[in-house]
């Protein structure tokens, strides 16, 4: 089934000149990149978006770390795009990613790496809807 799914390209990636690259990779899988937008997060956009990790003690280095250079934000469309995008980023530790992977490719550890996707499609409809409004969603 067709499905939408939220990305992230996060500032380690972005610094390093790889939103190229990386949009590479996601084209490659099959995903089709139908709303892309390079934006700086602000401190309150990043503390709403990991909300659910407020309690995690890496929280406060989460949020810096996403305010602390520009990101872009995605939504990518596709068969399964939300399972096929997990697959694609590989394991949220750049140490177990696996090989071709994003995260294998390009992360530099856990907290840089690389990239985001959302993890359920309720969570996707969130997501995207922090950022994109339907009129930028272009399929
Ligand atoms: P992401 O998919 O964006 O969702 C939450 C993020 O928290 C995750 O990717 C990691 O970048 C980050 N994260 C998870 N575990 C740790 C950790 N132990 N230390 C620092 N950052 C973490």
């Amino acid at each position: 089934m067709t499905e939408r799914t939220f990305s992230i390209i996060k500032p380690d990636a972005t610094k390093r000149n790889l939103t190229g690259a990386i949009n590479a990779v996601i084209e490659g899988a099959g995903l089709r990149i139908v709303a892309q937008r390079r934006i700086r997060m602000t401190e309150d956009q990043a503390k709403k978006f990991y909300e659910v990790h407020a309690a995690r003690p890496f929280y406060g280095e989460l949020v810096e770390t996403m305010t602390s250079a520009p990101v872009v934000v995605q939504v990518l469309e596709g068969d399964n795009a939300m399972a096929k995008y997990r697959e694609v980023m590989g394991a949220t530790n750049p140490e177990q990613a696996a090989e071709g992977t994003i995260r294998k490719l390009f992360a530099l550890n856990v907290g840089e790496n690389s990239v985001h996707g959302s993890d359920s499609l309720e969570n996707a409809k969130i997501e995207i809807a922090q950022f994109f409004t339907d009129a930028d969603i272009v399929g």
